[in-house]
């Protein structure tokens, strides 16, 4: 049992209570300055538990990292907007309650800033879960060059001929991109492996090194 990785689990549910409530709280403050209405004090409240659905969304992230398995670069930058989300929207709840003067200027990039800083961090996070090709496995091939993805590839032609099949591209390839690359991708290497291309593939995962030459013999023996 590990407590730790007990509660960062709840991370994956409690992520999306500062995305709707610092959202709405945004939204709020926006159509108020935008169209003249007079703000209602609930605002106040609405940021406040905004902030604090960040601040614990943040704390069981943490948690959730320690268990390993993300590449250190992508935790970094979820981690980093993470906390700027957390950080902003406690300025959000500490400006709106206590100033003086009504500035909609202010207000307006106040609440674009939260609201630029939530999209980015849900972005980072569902790259790390999902896959940086997530979102655009199915895009149109302008928009997957206009974000810099290369262009779809032509599907292989369909196999006739057992002996004609590439071993990797026909038969591999489809089984771990419809089984395992979800976990194991460039961002997220679960147990350090990373299955996505032939490169991850031939370097093998934590446990790689660890192999010693009788056990690799045992292996292709029983592979025979
Ligand atoms: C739901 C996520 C998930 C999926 C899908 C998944 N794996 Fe894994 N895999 C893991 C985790 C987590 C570990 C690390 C386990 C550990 O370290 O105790 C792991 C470890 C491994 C390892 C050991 C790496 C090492 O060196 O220690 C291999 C090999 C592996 N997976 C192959 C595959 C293959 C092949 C597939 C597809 C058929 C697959 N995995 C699908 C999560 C997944």
């Amino acid at each position: 049992m590990d407590i730790i990785q007990f509660f960062g689990r709840f991370h994956v549910l409690v992520l999306h209570l500062p995305i709707g409530i610092l959202m709405l709280a945004a939204l709020l403050e926006i159509h108020c300055a935008l169209f003249n209405k007079e703000r209602s004090k609930l605002c106040n409240l609405i940021w406040f538990w905004g902030a604090i659905a960040a601040i614990s969304a943040c704390i069981l992230g943490y948690m959730l990292s320690t268990g390993g398995g993300y590449s250190e670069d992508a935790v970094f930058i979820h981690m980093a907007f993470g906390i700027s989300v957390a950080s902003t929207a406690i300025i959000c709840w500490l400006f709106f309650k206590f100033k003086k003067t009504t500035s909609k200027i202010l207000t307006t990039l106040l609440s674009c800033l939260q609201l630029f800083l939530l999209f980015s961090t849900g972005h980072y996070g569902a790259n790390m879960t999902h896959g940086e090709t997530y979102l655009v496995e199915h895009a149109p091939n302008f928009v997957r060059t206009l974000v810099g993805f290369e262009p779809h590839q032509e599907p292989r032609p369909p196999i006739t001929a057992i002996e004609d099949a590439d071993i990797y591209l026909d038969l591999i390839r489809p089984i771990f991109k419809a089984n395992c690359i979800s976990c194991h991708n460039d961002a997220k290497a679960k147990g350090k492996l990373n299955l996505a291309n032939i490169e991850g593939i031939n370097k093998g995962g934590k446990t790689a090194n660890t192999w010693g030459n009788s056990q690799l013999e045992k292996a292709s023996y029983i592979v025979e």
